[in-house]
């Protein structure tokens, strides 16, 4: 039996390499190669797709969340809220200017930023909240919003892993005061390299941004404050302008194996996220929960289906914020998920045989 791989990008190269490569070669020819045309047109293609008025690309995802500290004025002994339960890179971004990331559980369902857990976590330094969209799920932000505006605070989306996904028919990255974005390869809108994005309303924040990325400045070599590299490079910029005219179509195929996993994976073993209502997810990580999440992996990799966890260790326990102080049992639905939790293979151009393949490998778990 074929092996199947957790995701596999070489299928969507295969079948758009015309695209993609005259693409590449358009910004060869014209060796716009560091920001540039390439860049900007992707930023005023994407600004529309999410909502805002502007679009900042940029290097990585982890800069992203980094200007989008920078931008609302966070540095040294502020706090901002985050959820235990992401990639540490949402983290990151607070830690880089000095502030103090201040974790916070997620729900025991939808494994997202609990809301009613943000408050008792609030002090006269909390400046805001960063929400993550976590595996393709929105958060609750209507929740987390009433939160914020009893205390005066601004919510950052960290839409990293939730490119078109929508929260009361809004998309992600037009909600909070900013919107984050990753599009390294992997995520569900990818470039062929590294590449990032702040969405945003406000021409302030846009403009603060533009010139945090060039340097610290407006007009070359006049530096107003002290800036970074951080453009998005001109091959990802073209390269992303293919792949989000192909986002919806991809986003359509992930939600019917996303749908397919729900309906007919029956093991009361596997545990699966709880997707509200009022939410329209993407399905970018299938992740459940299992009694022994190595030994679900070992079994899986046994039948040459490739699966990973997503995470294996909470942001509150990690080594790099020891220094915090947080103790095994302050984030108890987070702590679970990191030691019994396993992402399944999803990807748009999975076949109907390798879903069926899973799901049936699923239903047989620990009945053998
Ligand atoms: C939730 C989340 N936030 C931030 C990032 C950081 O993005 P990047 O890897 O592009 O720096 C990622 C992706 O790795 C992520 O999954």
């Amino acid at each position: 039996m074929s092996h199947i791989s957790r995701i596999d990008l070489t299928r969507d190269f295969k079948a758009h390499r015309d695209e993609y490569m005259k693409a590449i070669e358009a910004v060869c020819e014209e060796t716009a190669f560091s920001g540039g045309r390439f860049a900007d047109k992707f930023d005023e293609e994407f600004a529309p797709f999410v909502g805002t008025a502007y679009a900042c690309g940029l290097n990585n995802g982890t800069s992203a969340l980094h200007l989008a500290m920078l931008a609302l004025g966070v540095g040294p002994g502020d706090e901002v809220i985050v959820p235990a339960n992401t990639y540490i890179a949402t983290a990151w971004g607070v830690s880089y200017t000095g502030a103090t990331p201040v974790f916070v559980d997620c729900t025991a369902d939808t494994w997202q930023i609990d809301p009613d857990k943000i408050e008792e976590r609030i002090t006269e330094r909390t400046k805001g909240i960063i929400g993550v969209h976590l595996y393709g799920q929105p958060f609750d932000f209507a929740r987390v919003k009433e939160v914020a505006d009893r205390h005066g605070l601004f919510i950052v989306e960290d839409c990293a892993q939730a490119c078109g996904a929508k929260f009361e028919g809004r998309n992600v990255g037009s909600l909070g005061e900013l919107g984050c974005f990753s599009f390294y390869p992997g995520k569900n809108l990818y470039a062929f390299g590294e590449g990032g994005s702040v969405t945003c309303d406000k021409e302030e924040y846009f403009r603060h941004m533009t010139r945090l990325k060039n340097q610290g400045c407006d007009r070359r070599y006049y530096h107003d404050e002290i800036g970074y590299n951080m453009r998005l490079e001109g091959v990802q910029g073209a390269v992303l302008s293919v792949s989000l005219k192909y986002l919806p179509e991809w986003t359509e195929k992930r939600r019917k194996i996303g749908l397919r996993y729900h309906k007919e994976i029956t093991n009361p073993l596997i545990t699966m996220q709880v997707h509200p209502e009022n939410t329209d997810p993407v399905y970018h990580l299938f992740v459940i929960t299992v009694p022994d999440h190595e030994d679900f992996v070992q079994y899986m990799a046994d039948a040459d289906v490739e699966c990973n966890m997503h995470y294996p260790v909470p942001c509150h326990l990690q080594d790099a914020y020891k220094f915090l102080g947080y103790q095994v049992g302050d984030c108890p639905n987070a702590e679970y998920m990191a030691s019994h939790c396993v992402t399944l293979p999803l990807f748009p151009e999975m076949t109907e045989e390798e879903v069926d393949r899973v799901i049936a490998l699923c239903n047989a778990y620990g009945k053998e």
